[in-house]
């Protein structure tokens, strides 16, 4: 077993733990949380440990590794970031029913939730997060810190540039070549055409909905 936390005491960080304890090879001893008001509290029968500030204190008390399971991309990839420079580990979590033939980097900090299935010569960064039942086919090239939400089909030989955010039930087709760094993609859109670097994008066919920073969903399935 080893000894982990779990950065983010919300909603989606229980429900890691729940993933964590299932699996059966993670001893999972707290939560870490920035929130001041989490401080000493217990969340799902584990103790908030303290802030991001105790992840260089960690090794001390004997805990190797943390996840951080967290929707917002540019967040989830600096902690992450955090957590290797204080020495730990930052292991995958591939829930038992993904089917892939194309596996992360161990300890890319790559978590993979049940019912996706991937295609070989798919090429998964670090830090990348994939929801529920999501299909990627073949060639495909998801960069440091995607997220791809529940049911999310993405066709053959794509780009999907870094931290992109690909919104639930959306889909990217195969003629599709590059979806922009930092883009964000709608709930239910179908991209028909490439995405440019930093736009959200919505509908059938998807089309810029706004110019500029994209703003990142704070609640993710
Ligand atoms: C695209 C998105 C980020 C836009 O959010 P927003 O900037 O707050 O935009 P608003 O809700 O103010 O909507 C602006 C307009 O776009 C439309 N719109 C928003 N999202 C849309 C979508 N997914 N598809 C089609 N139209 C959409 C709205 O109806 C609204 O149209 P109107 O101006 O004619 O009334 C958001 O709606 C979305 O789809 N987020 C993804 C959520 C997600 O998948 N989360 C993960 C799991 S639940």
């Amino acid at each position: 077993m080893t000894a982990v936390v779990i950065i983010g005491a919300g909603s989606y960080g229980v429900v890691y733990k729940e993933y964590l304890e299932a699996d059966g090879r993670w001893d999972v001893r707290a939560f870490l949380d920035d929130d001041p008001a989490m401080q000493g509290t217990t969340v799902a029968g584990l103790p908030v440990l303290g802030t991001t500030a105790e992840l260089p204190h960690l090794r001390e008390r004997g805990i190797e590794g943390a996840f951080a399971p967290i929707g917002n991309n540019s967040v989830r990839v600096q902690l992450l970031a955090r957590v290797r420079a204080a020495g730990m580990r930052t292991p995958n979590f591939v829930h038992a029913s993904v089917i892939t033939a194309s596996t992360p980097q161990p300890d890319s900090g790559v978590y993979i939730l049940a019912g996706t299935v991937i295609m070989p010569l798919v090429q998964i960064g670090e830090f990348v997060m994939i929801s529920m039942g999501v299909k990627i086919a073949h060639h495909t090239t998801l960069e440091r810190g995607v997220f791809l939400s529940t049911g999310v089909n993405v066709g053959a030989g794509i780009h999907v540039g870094e931290r992109a955010f690909l919104g639930i039930g959306s889909t990217v087709v195969t003629k599709v070549r590059s979806v922009g760094a930092d883009s964000l993609i709608g709930a239910g859109a179908v991209v028909l055409k490439d995405v440019p670097a930093g736009i959200t994008v919505v509908g059938v066919p998807a089309r810029p909905l706004q110019r500029g920073a994209a703003k990142p969903p704070q609640d993710v399935e």
